[in-house]
């Protein structure tokens, strides 16, 4: 479900023509419905509503301010994994007590500037991970708030590049080290044993993987109590798919339906973690076609926008709808790539596509690109990032300027011997 729509032919993010932003702002850009973010949030957020639950949004999906900001103030933290996001968490308002810190590799430097903001949690992915968070604590005389991330080798029935709760996956801790780290943090000083966590992958269309690895966290929890270990959060991680093509994952009263008893049995905070589920549909990535291109075996659509803007068909093959602007009734429809102008083959954002005869000029909506797009965007081919725009009823703001070429070059210098 969102908020891009035709009205009188022509493709509409709410109440405002996609041509008005092209016209105004140039393309490529990403275009965001609030009351479609906002729509998903409190509909995600009602579902756990019978729990004591936590939305922490993972910022990576999609880490505008404006986004953050928008569920720091529908009541949601964050899910965080690097300093940069912990500064743009906190930037955008979230509360430092509803922010939790995941990832295999977080520095001294960022663990420290997690501690000294007074997070909610840290998911320790590794023994030696763990003991450098206890230096670390200690050196500012403080305790850490600490979970394990366990591996609970449940296949997440995903893409292999974000599927994370296999055992040979680079993510958490197996059960057996998990429950004997447990033991070595509640003897380490300055660890404090909050929760317990996992993740197990994105883009899930099914709650069966979510609902294993919940029983063998329950497992785990119940052999913790055992030891005299209990502690008092459970995060569950992301995960949840949305439609970008014939997907039907399930909604999110399915979702926390599927987990709800076992959570209530064991009495734990819940934390989340979704990112796709909250962005994904909520955004578009707006661009116009510079060529129509003919050969003899192929058609393509040449638009301005490349895998530099939106790296998912190139990286994941992954699958977005492409809508035009304008609806015309009765055009011809012929079978095209669309594709950007980079200098790589593996640069395309739709291929062998049925798509209405579109011409030089007509602008194309790539749908559902709220999630893991402008997020994963680069400057390659030196093309500055585009601009990010957001979407209120019949109002419009910039809420990312497009990069200019000043902005590519900030930071570049000649060494002294070149002068
Ligand atoms: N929590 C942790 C620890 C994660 O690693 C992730 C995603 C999430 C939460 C949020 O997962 P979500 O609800 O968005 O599925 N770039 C890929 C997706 C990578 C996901 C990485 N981790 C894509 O474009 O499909």
């Amino acid at each position: 479900m969102h908020h891009f729509t035709y009205q009188e032919g022509r493709l509409h993010a709410e109440q405002v023509g996609l041509a008005e932003i092209a016209r105004e702002v140039g393309t490529p850009a990403y275009v965001y419905s609030q009351a479609t973010l906002t729509r998903h949030f409190q509909a995600f957020a009602r579902a756990f509503s019978g729990l004591d639950a936590l939305v922490c949004y993972a910022v990576k999906a999609n880490t505008n301010r404006a986004i953050v900001s928008l569920f720091a103030s529908l009541g949601g933290g964050a899910d965080i994994v690097s300093g940069g996001e912990l500064h743009r968490a906190l930037a955008a308002g979230v509360a430092p007590s509803r922010i939790v810190y995941s990832g295999v590799g977080k520095g001294e430097a960022e663990m420290a500037a997690a501690l000294k903001a007074g997070i909610l949690l840290f998911n320790l992915e590794s023994p030696q991970e763990m003991e450098v968070l206890d230096q670390v604590a200690g050196v500012l005389g403080v305790k850490a708030p600490v979970s394990i991330r366990v591996n609970p080798d449940v296949d997440a029935q995903t893409h292999p590049k974000i599927t994370t709760g296999l055992a040979k996956n680079k993510f958490g801790m197996d059960m057996a080290t998990a429950f004997a780290q447990y033991q070595a943090a509640a003897k380490l000083p300055h660890l404090e044993i909050k929760g317990v966590s996992c993740h197990i992958g994105s883009q899930l269309t099914d709650v069966r993987p979510f609902a294993d690895a919940l029983e063998r966290l329950a497992g785990l929890v119940e052999r913790l109590a055992g030891s005299g270990i209990r502690p008092g959060i459970l995060d569950l991680g992301g995960g949840l798919g949305i439609t970008y093509n014939q997907e039907q994952p399930p909604q999110p009263d399915d979702y926390a339906g599927a987990l709800k008893q076992t959570v209530s049995r064991l009495g734990m905070r819940l934390v989340l973690e979704p990112g796709r589920v909250l962005v994904g549909n909520a955004g578009i990535l707006l661009t116009r076609v510079l060529y129509t291109k003919r050969t003899p075996v192929k058609r393509f659509l040449v638009v301005d926008a490349a895998m530099n803007d939106l790296i998912r068909p190139s990286f994941y093959d992954s699958y977005h709808a492409i809508w035009a602007e304008r609806q015309r009734p009765g055009l011809e429809t012929a079978v095209a790539d669309v594709v950007g102008p980079i200098c790589e083959t593996g640069d395309f954002l739709a291929r062998d596509r049925e798509l209405p005869r579109l011409e030089r000029g007509d602008l194309l909506a790539v749908m559902s690109a709220g999630a893991y797009g402008f997020a994963m965007s680069s400057n390659y081919n030196s093309r500055p990032r585009v601009a990010e725009v957001l979407v209120n009823g019949r109002r419009w703001a910039v809420v990312r300027d497009r990069e200019t070429y000043e902005d590519l070059c900030r930071g570049e210098s000649l060494p002294p011997w070149m002068d």
